[in-house]
This record gives structure tokens, C-alpha cells and sequence, in this order.
């Protein structure tokens, strides 16, 4: 549309307005601005909040008498002077209600209990819940303790000797290359440990067998984030060192554990793996399932998912933390917790369990 017939048109609609509908017009703007008038006299505000909002209802930059001086120009002329002084009486008593309330306000010491029913119940505070993380590393623990197992902790920041060195990862090994490895920021010699295998260390280095420990903390990996894959993750390393310690308790204890955690019916698979610490070295799967697509993609199409790596802890590293390892054998195996979690609860992302999604982790208020 050209300006030109923005004009024309403007031309043909105002005077239309004018001729024809200003009576009416001027009727109806009365009544509402008699209406406006009505609705403030009712209104007793009874705090300093509801004091506010009638403020800015009635006398603030938007308030809603404003509109009506506007309309001024619709009213027939004859009815001006007595419009006019419609809107000052709404706009007075307003004013009027506003200071008369603000110096009751003011002036009651109580001002702040106005209004208020001290009879009434409190409001209900919402009640967290543990995050599913914590309710499962707490049922992990409690399955060990029952058959022996003892809790232990140990430090985040760690050095080489106990990262690497001591579970007998070669100088060379993948793992300690930075891009897998958090290194401290111009301290090349200690990092954020990567797995909680380094607790084995400390506690064969400090105890005389037989042990058998447990120990949860977070792990911490430059990785990619994913639907699978997280850059901090909890673990629980478990160890058990004694004499005759075979294959076949490792099992056991590891089949335990999954009923106990699972339930009865639970299936696991143990794969043939490599550690450097463990010798023989194996991973354990549980069966999930394969019945729609997040199946699939949370088990590469296997129906298993891989809950634990484990195995014979390798004579050199008894050796390296002062154990004698023709004495002595044991079973060590290390968990990351968001798996079991995971597997636990059907959860299909563990970003999930990171976001901290208040609608996500309700879910979990009644787990044990
Ligand atoms: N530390 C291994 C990891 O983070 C898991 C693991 C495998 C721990 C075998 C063990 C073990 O104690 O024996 O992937």
C-alpha cells in the first residue's frame, strides 16, 4: 500500500468515528470510568504488597485510568468538562486510598502480621531425595558389607605411582596419554585419578592380607559426553587378598552380588578382558534387554551391558605394594556406579544423572 492511500484511508475512517459514534461512545467511557471509580472504592489494601500492586493498578505509569484520558477526543463535546472531572475524582480517590493506607501501614507496628492467620498450618516444606547415584552406591555398599567386605576412601588428586605405575600400566599405555588423563595444570606428576583402582594401592601398601575392601568415590576421564560416556563418574574397586583366593570365589562373589542387586532372575556373562593389573582379566555383562530402539543403542545391539571390569590381581602388582605373591593371591573388580543405576532403573542417558533435573530425580523420592 502506498503512503498515499495510507492517507486516503486515514482520512475515511476518523471522521466516520467522529460523526457517528460519539454519543454512544461518550455513554459507554462514563460508565466504565464510573466503574473504575466503584472498583477502587472497594478495594482496602491490607498489606505493604497489596498495597503496591494497587499503586501501580491505579497510579502507575501503566495504571488503568490512563487509557480513558486519551479518549477524551470521543467524547461529544458538551460532555468533556464533566468526563474530565470523572477521571480526576477516579484518579483522586485513588491517591486518596493509596496514602490513607500508607500511613496505617506505616503507623502499625504489626503491619507485618496484618492479614496474616497465625492459626493456619505452616505451608509444607518439599522433602528432597537422595539422587539415584547415592541410593545405588549405597545398596552396592550394603551388599558388600554383609558378606565382609569393609569400606574404604581415598584421595581424588592422585600421583602416577598409585594411577598408573603400581597397577602395572606400562610407561606407554594409551591411558596415560593427556587426552584420556586429567593432568594438574603445570604438575605433569599428578592428576584427577581416572579409576578408583588407585585405593587398591594404598590399602595393600599399608595392610597385611587378608584384605577385603571395598571403596566408592568419583573417577574422573577427558572424554566425550554422551548418552553412554560421562567426564566424571563414580566407581566402586572392590579387592579381596588372601591365601587361595581363585577364579571361582571371584565369580561367586560377583554372581552374589548381581542377585542381590538385580534379583534372583538376573543374568550375567563374564567376557575375557585386559587390564594391566589383573591376570586373568575379565569384563562382566548384564542382560538388559533388546526390545525397542534406546535397547539397542544403549547395548550396540547386543542386549548386554557392560557393568564391571575384574580379574586376578596380577603378581606384579602384589609385588610392587610389598605383598608376596607366592603367599598371597587375590580378586580384585571395579564398577562405575552410573551403569548400575542405569541398568537399575531403565535410564537411557546418564546425562540424565548429572543435570540435576528436579522432575528426573523426584523419581526416585520412595527408592531404597
Ligand atoms: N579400573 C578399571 C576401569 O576403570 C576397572 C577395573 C577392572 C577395576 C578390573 C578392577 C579390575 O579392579 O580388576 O576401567
Amino acid at each position: 500500500m502506498s503512503s498515499f492511500e495510507l492517507q486516503a484511508n486515514r482520512h475515511k475512517i476518523i471522521p466516520l468515528r467522529l460523526i457517528f459514534n460519539t454519543e454512544l461512545m461518550s455513554a459507554e467511557l462514563f460508565e466504565k470510568v464510573r466503574n473504575i471509580i466503584s472498583q477502587i472504592e472497594s478495594e482496602s489494601p491490607a498489606d505493604a504488597e497489596a498495597l503496591e500492586a494497587f499503586r501501580l493498578r491505579y497510579l502507575g505509569s501503566k495504571n488503568t485510568i490512563k487509557p480513558f484520558f486519551a479518549e477524551m477526543r470521543s467524547v461529544a463535546s458538551e460532555d468533556r468538562k464533566a468526563y474530565g472531572q470523572l477521571l480526576n475524582e477516579a484518579k483522586k480517590k485513588a491517591e486518596e486510598i493509596f496514602k490513607s493506607t500508607q500511613e496505617a501501614l506505616s503507623s502499625d507496628t504489626d503491619s507485618a502480621l496484618k492479614g496474616l492467620d497465625l492459626t493456619a498450618p505452616g505451608y509444607p516444606i518439599p522433602l528432597g531425595s537422595r539422587h539415584p547415584v547415592s541410593v545405588v552406591m549405597q545398596q552396592i555398599i550394603s551388599i558388600f558389607q554383609r558378606i565382609g567386605f569393609t569400606v574404604v576412601e581415598n584421595r581424588e588428586i592422585e600421583d602416577e605411582w598409585h594411577n598408573f605405575t603400581a597397577l602395572n600400566t606400562p610407561e606407554d599405555h594409551p591411558a596415560r596419554d593427556m587426552t584420556d588423563t586429567y593432568y594438574l595444570k603445570g604438575d605433569l606428576t599428578r592428576m584427577l585419578r581416572s579409576q578408583t583402582s588407585t585405593v587398591q594401592v594404598h590399602v595393600m601398601e599399608s595392610r597385611k592380607p587378608p584384605i577385603r575392601i571395598i571403596s566408592p568415590g568419583r573417577v574422573y576421564r577427558n572424554e566425550t559426553i554422551s548418552a553412554r560416556a560421562h567426564a566424571q563418574f563414580h566407581q566402586v574397586e572392590g579387592l579381596y587378598v588372601d591365601e587361595g583366593v581363585s577364579f571361582a570365589d571371584m565369580k561367586q562373589v560377583i554372581f552374589h552380588f548381581a542377585k542381590e542387586l538385580y534379583g534372583e532372575d538376573v543374568k550375567i556373562r563374564l567376557r575375557p578382558s585386559y587390564f594391566p593389573f589383573t591376570e586373568p582379566s575379565a569384563e562382566v555383562d548384564v542382560y538388559w534387554g533388546l526390545n525397542n530402539e534406546d535397547d539397542y543403542r544403549m547395548t550396540k545391539g547386543t542386549g548386554w551391558l557392560e557393568i564391571m571390569g575384574c580379574g586376578m590381581v596380577d603378581p606384579n602388582v602384589l609385588e610392587m605394594c610389598g605383598i608376596d605373591s607366592e603367599k598371597y593371591s587375590g580378586f580384585a573388580f571395579g564398577m562405575g556406579i552410573e551403569r548400575q543405576a542405569m541398568r537399575k532403573y531403565k535410564i537411557n542417558d546418564i546425562r540424565l544423572l548429572f543435570e540435576n533435573d528436579i522432575r528426573f530425580l523426584e523419581q526416585f523420592k520412595n527408592a531404597l
